[in-house]
């Protein structure tokens, strides 16, 4: 189920979706101030962009992905590393494993085995980073996540559930209950851009929340429906812009 969602459209998610995410993954591997050597697992780590982007400190990477088709990407641009095929509540790697843990969006409040998980394989004082939404709705760039709610309406509760951990408060108890001394909550810089109406509803089209919706109403009508949706918001000579408040916190392993 999880690789329908995401890896249906892997190649698409990869080259029109992913790379808006760099400037997370920019932000917080400085933020970890990673060192040449280090060990880092990306949990959930979708094609690899964020393990191609930790190479360039002279890190040693490992990833975990439950979607096949996202870990055939992320092998192909990064075929030195440990990519697996795997369910981030069980990773299968040995206790102490690793200095850094990242997860982008891939950790969510309905998931504290996989925390539990991530601090076994960390070597004790060992770091977790994990960014999770903030408030989205009432984001400038809120739009561009509206074809989401066209999937049923138990769908929808589940995605509200799973943003939880962006509430002040939340994802620091999160990491503390897991083991983890965390640090205060910061801001991470989160943009999509894509440079046509046709372009963002092939991109946002690839992600797993609008598979949901695809199921629900068909995918030529999710299209169509997501180009009119981006035609509202065309600025001319300029890419359509969507800013997204997105948090970041890291803990410690106690
Ligand atoms: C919001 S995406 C984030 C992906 C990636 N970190 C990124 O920045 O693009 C969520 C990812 O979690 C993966 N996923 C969902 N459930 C999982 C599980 N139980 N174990 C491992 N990966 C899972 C999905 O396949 C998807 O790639």
């Amino acid at each position: 189920m999880v690789d329908e969602g995401w890896g249906r459209k892997a190649a698409d998610f990869a080259a029109i979706a992913e790379p808006s995410n760099a400037r997370e993954y920019v932000f917080v591997h400085a933020r970890l101030e990673l060192q040449p050597g280090q060990r880092l697992l990306d949990v959930a780590c979708g094609s690899g962009l964020a393990v191609e982007l930790a190479r360039m400190w002279g890190v040693e990477c490992a990833g975990i992905d439950a979607s096949g088709r996202l870990i055939e990407v992320a092998r192909d641009r990064n075929p030195e590393c440990d990519l697996r095929v795997g369910d981030m509540n069980a990773l299968p790697w040995a206790d102490d494993s690793f200095d850094v843990a990242t997860s982008f969006r891939g950790i969510w409040g309905t998931t504290p085995e996989a925390l539990n998980d991530v601090r076994r394989v960390l070597r004790p004082g060992g770091r977790v980073a994990m960014t999770v939404w903030g408030n989205v709705s009432k984001s400038p760039g809120a739009w561009m996540f509206l074809p989401f709610l066209w999937a049923e309406e138990a769908r929808i509760d589940n995605q509200a559930q799973m943003v939880s951990l962006g509430r002040p408060g939340v994802g620091e108890a999160f990491l503390s209950d897991g083991g983890f001394d965390p640090e205060e909550r910061f801001v991470v810089p989160f943009a999509m851009e894509y440079a046509d109406p046709e372009s963002y509803a092939r991109g946002i089209a690839s992600v797993g929340p609008s598979y949901e919706a695809i199921l629900n109403i068909g995918e030529a009508e999710f299209l169509d429906r997501a180009v009119a949706l981006a035609e509202g918001h065309v600025r001319t000579g300029l890419p359509l812009r969507g800013e997204i408040e997105l948090f970041g916190y890291i803990g410690t392993k106690r």
